[in-house]
């Protein structure tokens, strides 16, 4: 996608100003339309890191000046490329110029302003739209309106070449002209003068300018041992992981590099991080080349950049078992250059050995982990990983644990659950190894206590859940909801102190799933939906009866009105799941506003809860 394409919608170029507190601010933006004339509204989009947007969400009142053509080029500078936080845009200014709404307008290099006060907004993550009514209107001069398109050719300066700086690399901002310097784009880049992110840079290349990336010595070396490198990315800008499980805080695909008399990468990273992946790996390589490229699994959040490895270094061997190939191939095309081993075979580098084993299922058929002998690290890939970017720690030593349980717990529910049985045989089999570092391709690398994540995978596979209970409810109406809260009400008096109540319409599937993991008590509740139940509870009774979660007391609740489905649908589900289900179900016509239904409720609460003090 070319998003200069966007360049050509008629924007025009405005001062956005407001007042709040005796504070005047302003800034430059080219998001003004009008949306009605009767009565007379327009729409403003501020980013919500501008200090123009924390003033009007508190002023609710702002001035859009409409620059014209001979705006000279220190009035964007002045107001687009410096924060109102840490400076008086408007120290001199004349006070006469305010309109009806207090708020001072621009008379100079404009051709109108128009005074506001905002009556609706919508949030749009990173920006809000300001939707107000125009209190007032005045033209200032008939000089033309600014167009972005004109601001671009006739009054931005054009880049004048610049030496790169200590052999850097270096990024222009498309929209206000900012040079990024670095090695590489950081994902999260923030343009600091017009608050745009990566997509809006363009690397500059000149005769000056290195396209191949400097390589050093000491840069991106994270060092598991004096010649085994950490060489993995973050992800922070994925939504959904596998395109269904929400990323909060982001997700790691780990790699590494062995360098030996031969050099070993184990398992690339995601191919929208190749670029930074290939730096890193290239700054340790310095000139070497990988021999063997092993492949643990053949997921794409860890193979898809295959192709792209072995442009660079062609003549590695890609190493993988005897199940490894065929998806690869099925995935990339066919491979050249293979070696296949078996169980227990090893493969020496030099002074470091690695040895394979397979853990099937953990997390597809072809999966292993591979085994560095020397200093006893298992690369263990899927198996014992977890959500979470690594934000600045990389090793278990280096970070609160407790920020990461629970995203590794949720990742545990959701991918390495289903096969829990797999993943106990995984962890006896590897139990025969010295094992000292835990390695895997998502999330923390386990230094200094790999019994820790041993301990909790252990826990979690054999489905050893914790006090306490998950009620999750579907609503139409909000009556379900107010039985759920009932439900809770008994669970919590009859002594359960974790109850968690979730909204299966609010929060994304895989949260609850990893909370139904953690605790012993599931209590689902939908209303009808015409003869079946509320649609977004099917998934999640679909994901509960693929995953199975064992050893949980359930109880079912739900609401009807004109006719019955939500709690015999659930009835079903619980039938094909074998659900432990330890309490009647209780089904309540319209809202539970009477006393036999309150009862009930209270009652399915407490009985569930009573099972689980009992477990
Ligand atoms: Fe991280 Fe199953 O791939």
């Amino acid at each position: 996608m070319d998003t200069s394409a966007l360049f050509n919608i008629g924007y025009g170029l405005y001062v956005l100003t407001t007042r709040h507190n005796d504070t005047d601010n302003g800034c430059i933006v080219n998001t003004v339309t009008q949306v009605t004339s009767n009565p007379l509204q327009i729409a403003v989009t501020v980013n919500k890191g501008n200090y123009t947007h924390e003033l009007i969400m508190n002023s609710c009142v702002f001035n859009v000046s409409i620059l014209t053509t001979e705006t000279p080029m220190f009035v964007f500078e002045h107001f687009g490329f410096q924060s109102g936080r840490t400076v008086n845009k408007f120290a001199n200014c004349e006070a006469e110029h305010r309109a009806v709404n207090g708020v001072l307008y621009i008379p100079k290099y404009t051709n109108a302003f128009l005074a506001c006060k905002v009556n609706n907004s919508i949030d749009f993550k990173t920006h809000t739209m300001f939707i107000a009514d125009v209190l007032d209107a005045q033209v200032l001069s008939d000089k033309p309106s600014v167009t972005y398109d004109y601001y671009q050719n006739h009054i931005k300066p054009k880049p004048q070449p610049q030496k790169p700086s200590n052999g850097k690399r270096r990024w222009e901002c498309k929209l206000c002209g900012y040079i990024y310097e670095g090695d590489f784009l950081p994902d999260d880049i923030e343009c600091p003068l017009c608050k745009h992110g990566k997509e809006e840079f363009v690397e500059i290349f000149d005769a000056e300018t290195p396209k191949q990336s400097p390589i050093t010595t000491n840069m991106n070396q994270i060092k598991l041992t004096d010649n085994i490198f950490y060489v993995g990315v973050n992800d922070r800008r994925t939504d959904l992981f596998e395109n269904h499980m929400e990323l909060p805080n982001g997700v790691s695909y780990n790699s590494y590099l062995i360098v030996d008399e031969k050099v070993a990468l184990i398992d690339p990273v995601e191919a929208g991080f190749i670029e930074e992946y290939l730096f890193k790996v290239k700054s340790v390589l310095q000139g070497r080349k990988v021999d063997y490229l092993i492949i643990n699994h053949d997921e794409p959040d860890h193979s898809s950049s295959i192709a792209a490895v072995l442009r660079e270094w062609p003549e590695a061997q890609v190493v993988g078992n005897a199940k490894t190939f065929a998806p690869l191939e099925a995935f990339y095309g066919p491979i050249e250059n293979k070696k296949v081993v078996a169980e227990g075979e090893t493969l020496s580098l030099g002074t470091h050995t690695l040895q394979f084993f397979m853990v099937p299922m953990v997390h597809w058929p072809e999966s292993m982990v591979t085994y560095e002998q020397a200093n006893g690290i298992v690369f263990s890939n899927d198996a014992f990983g977890g959500f979470g970017a690594l934000n600045g720690g990389i090793f278990d030593d280096q970070v609160n644990l407790a920020f990461y349980e629970d995203d590794m717990r949720r990742y545990y529910a959701n991918i390495v659950g289903k096969m829990a049985m797999q993943a106990l045989k995984a962890i006896e089999k590897l139990g025969g190894l010295d094992i000292k570092m835990i390695a895997p391709s998502h999330g923390l690398v386990w230094r200094s206590n790999p019994a820790w994540v041993i301990g909790k995978y252990t826990q979690w596979s054999k489905h050893e859940g914790e006090e306490g209970v998950v009620i999750v409810y579907g609503s139409m109406h909000g009556n379900t909801g107010v039985m759920a809260d009932i439900v809770a009400r008994g669970a919590a008096e009859a002594g359960i102190k974790e109850v968690k109540v979730y909204d299966v319409a609010k929060t994304e599937i895989s949260f609850i799933m990893s909370d139904i993991w953690k605790y012993k008590g599931v209590i689902i509740g939908a209303c009808a939906h015409y003869a079946n139940m509320f649609p977004n509870m099917n998934l999640l009774t679909h994901e509960i009866n693929e995953f199975k979660p064992k050893s949980k007391c359930f109880g079912i609740f739900g609401g009807m009105s004109w006719s019955g489905g939500g709690v015999k649908t659930l009835a079903k589900y619980a039938e094909e799941g074998q659900w432990n289900l330890v309490a009647e179900n209780v089904e309540v016509k319209g809202a539970p506003i009477r006393e036999e239904d309150w009862d009930k409720l209270y009652n399915l609460g407490k009985t569930v809860a009573e099972a689980i003090l009992k477990v």
